[in-house]
C-alpha cells in the first residue's frame, strides 16, 4: 500500500501512521482522509497488528479539516458527498486498538480525529480547539458529542462558542486525555502503551474497547448524523464563504449574521 499524505510502518504488533503534510500544518484534505481510511482498514485486517498510534510533527497533531479545500466546495457538495463519512465509518469500524499521540495544535477536525481513538496520550505542548465557530461552521465529525461527554457541556460549550484552545494540563483535568507527558517522550510513551497493549489477548482488547465504547456511545450515532447534517447545512450561510475566504485571504472576517 503506498500513501501520500501519512507514513505507515509496522514495529512489531504496533503500527505507526505519522501526518505528513507538515507545510499545511497536517491540515485534513481529501487525501489524508482517503489514506487514513486505508492505513486502518489494512491495520483492522491484519491479525498480526494488535496496537496502532496515530501521531503528527511536534507543532502540529492536525490543524482541521483543509480550509484551503473547503472554501472552493459549493456548499451542496459537501452533502452529495456526505463530507468525511467515509473516514467517520471507517474509524466506528475499526475493532482493534489505536491510541491519538498528540502534541501542538488539534484543532477543528484535528481534535475531532484525535477524540476518536480509544484515547488520547498528550505532549505538554498539546493544544486542543474547535475553532470553526471563527469561520462560519461548527464542528463536523463528531467533535460537538465526543467534546462534551469527554469533559462536559461548560468546558465543550464555551470552547465551541468562543472557539479558545485548552491546554495539556487543562485537557488532562478536564478527561479529554489519558496521560501527559513531556514532548520529547510523546511518541516512546506512545510506542510503549501500544506494545503493553499489543501484547494483551488481543480479543479481549478488541471486547474492552467494545465495552468501554458502550459506556460513552449510547445514541451518539444518531447526534453524529445530525451534527454532520447541520455541519452541511452551515456551509451555505454567507458568514462560512467569508470566514474561509478571510482565512485564506489572512485577514478578518467581516460577518453578516446570516
Ligand atoms: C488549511 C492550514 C490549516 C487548515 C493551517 N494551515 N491550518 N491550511 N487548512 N486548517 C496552513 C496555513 O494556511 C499556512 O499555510 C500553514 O498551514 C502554517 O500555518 P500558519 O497559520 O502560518 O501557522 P501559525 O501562525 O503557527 O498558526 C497555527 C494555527 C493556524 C493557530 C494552527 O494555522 C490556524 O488557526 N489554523 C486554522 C485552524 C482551524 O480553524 N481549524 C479548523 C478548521 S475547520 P501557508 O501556505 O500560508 O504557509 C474544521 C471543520 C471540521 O476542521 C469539520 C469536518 C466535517
Amino acid at each position: 500500500m503506498s500513501y501520500e499524505t501519512i507514513l505507515v510502518e509496522q514495529r512489531d504488533a504496533v503500527t505507526l501512521v505519522t501526518f505528513n503534510r507538515p507545510q499545511a500544518l497536517n491540515a485534513l484534505n481529501k487525501q489524508v482522509l482517503k489514506d487514513l481510511i486505508d492505513a486502518f482498514a489494512a491495520y483492522d485486517a491484519d491479525p498480526a497488528q494488535r496496537c496502532l498510534v496515530l501521531t503528527g510533527s511536534e507543532k502540529a497533531f492536525a490543524a482541521g479539516a483543509d480550509i484551503k479545500e473547503m472554501s472552493e466546495k459549493p456548499s451542496v457538495d459537501f452533502f452529495l458527498e456526505d463530507f468525511f463519512a467515509e473516514w467517520t465509518s471507517r474509524v466506528t469500524a475499526t475493532r482493534k486498538p489505536w491510541i491519538a499521540a498528540v502534541s501542538g495544535f488539534a484543532l477543528g477536525g484535528g481534535c475531532e480525529v484525535a477524540m476518536m481513538a480509544d484515547f488520547i496520550l498528550a505532549a505538554d505542548t498539546a493544544k486542543f480547539g474547535q475553532p470553526e465557530i471563527k469561520l462560519g461552521v461548527a464542528p463536523g465529525m463528531g467533535g460537538s458529542q465526543r467534546l462534551t461527554r469527554a469533559v462536559g457541556k461548560a468546558k465543550a460549550m464555551e470552547m465551541c462558542l468562543t472557539g479558545r484552545m485548552m491546554d495539556a494540563a487543562e485537557a488532562e483535568r478536564s478527561g479529554l486525555v489519558a496521560r501527559v507527558v513531556p514532548a520529547a517522550d510523546l511518541l516512546d510513551e506512545a510506542l510503549k502503551s501500544a506494545a503493553a497493549i499489543a501484547a494483551m489477548p488481543p480479543v479481549a482488547a478488541m471486547i474492552n474497547k467494545e465495552m468501554v465504547n458502550l459506556a460513552f456511545e449510547g445514541g451518539l450515532s444518531q447526534a453524529i448524523l445530525i451534527e454532520r447534517r447541520l455541519f452541511q447545512i452551515l456551509t451555505s450561510t454567507e458568514d462560512r464563504t467569508e470566514g474561509m475566504k478571510a482565512f485564506v485571504e489572512k485577514r478578518p472576517g467581516l460577518w453578516k449574521g446570516r
